[in-house]
């Protein structure tokens, strides 16, 4: 049993999860945009990986016999200065996301929901990779990013992540 309260939260983190696919797959059309398939191919994997949290949040949500409330999506940001603003934003969106996960944490705690507090340390722990990532990436960026060569190599680097399923 879910209190009203974790319901809510829980139905605004499956949310911020899908926005979060919305803003990457903004990225992707972007990147597209800048002609870097590669790039754009790594923001697309990102955005069906989102779609599974979000998808994760929504199967606990009925497996504890709650409601599944769909929220309104807010429209990503559609441009970038440059190919580094992208990145930099991935990072400052995942740091954002694990504040919001940290909180949901927080409530779990509070109110001695072990179970909720359970489900949430696979974000946790999925948030450290998150971050993790979106730091090794726009470190490469940086170093690359003057030169068109770097950056074409890191584009087909980038073309070579594959999705597999986080659900
Ligand atoms: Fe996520
Ligand atoms: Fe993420």
């Amino acid at each position: 049993m879910l209190s009203e309260k974790m319901e809510k939260a829980l139905n605004d983190q499956m949310t911020a999860e899908f926005h979060s696919g919305y803003l990457y797959l903004s990225m992707a059309a972007y990147l597209e945009e800048l002609d870097y398939p590669g790039f754009a191919n790594w923001m697309k994997v990102q955005a069906k990986e989102e779609q599974d949290h979000g998808m994760k949040i929504y199967n606990y949500i009925i497996a504890r016999g709650a409601k599944v409330t769909l929220e309104a999506i807010e429209a990503p940001q559609t441009e970038w200065d440059d190919i580094e603003a992208i990145f930099a934003h991935v990072l400052e969106h995942e740091q954002l996301v694990t504040s919001l996960i940290n909180n949901l944490v927080d409530l779990a705690i509070e109110e001695s929901d072990h179970a909720t507090n359970q489900f949430l340390q696979w974000y946790v722990a999925e948030q450290v990779e998150e971050e993790e990532n979106a730091m090794e990436n726009l470190g490469k960026i940086k170093r690359g990013k003057n030169s068109a060569d770097i950056l074409f190599m890191l584009d087909a680097e980038f073309a070579n992540r594959i999705y597999t399923s986080e659900i």
